[in-house]
């Protein structure tokens, strides 16, 4: 493999031998790190590999036990966030830090070290949308931030820290929450600043993206370097496996199994967004055991509002919801959760999580109330502790113990955690949104697995993904969703991804004429 060689004078950014680490793990043990002027650099490694950590160090979030970090070939020390700013270095967090109540030109300027007299927010808005014009962002200064799209939000985080000089820019896992439209937006973006001699140095399990947008790509397994590569000579397969240390196989086993009663029956669903707008407008299907009913559409379609809906957290103006027969429609989160309910919710430190929790107490967090966990109002320890460990092995979710903090885990084995709670119940129905997203090659397949494995036992699973290959490999029906109604529903062995795609921007399928769509 071609180790790439790199002229001292076109590197920008220099990790020398850094250590970083935390209690119970050395989240970055000696990594030597190099990004050079005017490339797109991506940084590859399984969940708790050390990506955020590391990018964090170069960020000025945290400071190492030891190692160097040089800036055009000077030596840096951060004490802050603001001095890695100060020296060039702008990160996008995986979670925004937005305030949402202000708007795009405020959330720029604020925390600006200017007076607040000479902070003059007409000229921010001109600054703004010239830079806006030359990056090509879509961006409308004067919107507050509640008002936008998450990929509307990454981009004004985006021009935030190129309002602030960044001549560094890293983002983590920037694609996990865009469209696919967006995406594609992104990294023209992304390009064009490359091209103007920034440095972008990405995090990303999407293999397919990196590979095609990236110039060199650092792998990093359990805190180490592993290679350094230049992206144009390796495939997808050859990371996965530097990732990973092992071949991956990128292939997956759908038993036959015929569909069993219904389970789930949802009819003329309608409700409200948080802004008060029609989000669902007259949704209806069921789904059977033993059955993968895939939910296919862009995000902010009505995703998230039916799968908060479907489990009580979000009150319906008209439309019925039935469970194994039983009318469920007015019935509170935990009276579903008793009948036997599971769901992985889209936001896992929000609704899936309690940061301040350990990992034990968030895997009880839905069945504490019950035995064998507890009797009466004693809950047994010794069981949860046991039963935790299970788990944790079970799944693989890489901490230090079943007494760390939820909040203290890295973001794709906080996903697992959630997953092992609401798959390990047993459940007749599982609402499954983005349920493989922020995980790493091996994760994601297990999870895929780990649905059919529940689907042959006989559960009934909604799954709600953008991520259509994701959707088509396991589903046995596709449902597309597009501004609160379903478009169409096709079984799976039938699907034909121009058809979804035509439906997933709001054509109705009886209105596709099976042939045109196929020559479009
Ligand atoms: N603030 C913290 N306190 C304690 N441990 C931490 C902290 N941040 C990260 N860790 C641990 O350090 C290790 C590396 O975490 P990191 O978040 O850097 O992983 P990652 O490569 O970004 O993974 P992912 O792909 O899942 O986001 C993990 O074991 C994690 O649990
Ligand atoms: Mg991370």
């Amino acid at each position: 493999m071609t180790e790439s060689n790199v002229q001292q004078s076109d590197i920008a950014v220099e990790m020398r031998d850094i250590v970083k680490r935390f209690p119970g793990v050395i989240a970055n043990d000696h990594v030597t790190f190099i990004a050079k002027r005017g490339e797109i650099h991506a940084l590859l490694g399984e969940n708790g590999a050390g990506k955020s950590t590391l990018m964090n160090v170069l960020a000025g979030l945290y400071a190492p036990e030891e190692g160097e970090i040089f800036i055009n070939g000077r030596k840096m020390t951060f004490h802050s966030p603001r001095d890695a700013i100060e020296a060039g270095v702008g990160m996008v967090h995986q979670h925004f830090r937005l305030v949402p109540t202000l708007t795009v030109v405020e959330n720029v300027v604020l925390g600006l070290d200017e007076p607040r007299f000479k902070l003059n927010l007409e000229e921010a808005t001109q600054k703004i949308e010239a830079l806006a014009e030359q990056y090509g962002l879509k961006i409308t200064p004067d919107a507050f931030i509640w008002q936008l799209s998450v990929g509307e939000q990454q981009r004004v985080e985006i021009i935030k820290a190129l309002y602030r000089g960044a001549q560094i820019l890293i983002l983590d896992e920037p694609t996990a929450v865009l469209t696919p439209q967006e995406t594609v937006e992104l990294f023209s973006t992304l390009r064009s600043m490359a091209a103007k001699g920034h440095t972008i140095i990405f995090i990303s399990h999407k293999l397919d993206e990196v590979t095609a947008i990236s110039d060199r790509v650092t792998v990093l397994r359990a805190g180490k370097v592993v290679a350094v590569v230049e992206a144009k000579d390796v495939t997808k397969e050859k990371l996965a496996e530097l990732m990973v240390g092992r071949p991956v196989i990128f292939r997956l086993e759908k038993p036959e199994v015929a569909p069993g009663q219904e389970v789930l029956r949802a009819e003329d669903l309608h409700a409200l967004n948080n802004k008060g707008l029609p989000a669902l407008k007259g949704v209806s299907f069921t789904v059977r055991a033993h059955e993968i009913v895939g939910v296919a559409g862009v995000s902010g379609n009505g995703q998230a509002e039916l799968s908060e809906a479907l489990y009580g957290l979000r009150p319906l103006q008209k439309g019925k919801i039935y469970l194994n027969g039983q009318n469920i429609t007015k019935a509170p989160t935990r009276e579903i959760i008793r009948q036997g309910v599971a769901q992985v919710p889209e936001d896992r430190h929000k609704e899936g999580s309690i940061g301040d929790m350990d990992l034990a107490e968030n895997l009880i967090l839905k069945n504490y109330r019950q035995p064998p966990i507890s009797r009466g109002p004693v809950i047994s320890w010794k069981y949860v502790f046991d039963f935790a460990k299970t788990l944790i092995r079970r799944f693989d979710v890489k901490a230090p113990g079943i007494h760390t903090r939820a909040r203290l885990l890295s973001g794709g084995n906080l996903q697992k955690l959630i997953l092992a709670r609401e798959l390990s119940s047993d459940p007749a129905l599982i609402i499954a949104m983005h349920p493989t997203q922020g995980l790493d090659v091996g994760a994601t397949e297990s999870v895929r697995e780990l649905l059919l494995q529940e689907r042959s036992k006989g559960a009934a699973i909604l799954l709600i993904s953008e991520d259509l290959d994701e959707v088509m490999q396991l589903s046995d029906r596709i449902l597309v969703i597009y501004e609160g109604e379903i478009m169409g529903e096709v079984p799976a062995d039938r699907a034909d991804r121009n058809e979804i795609g035509l439906m997933m921007a709001g054509a109705r399928q009886e209105t596709l004429n099976h042939h045109e769509t196929v020559a479009a």
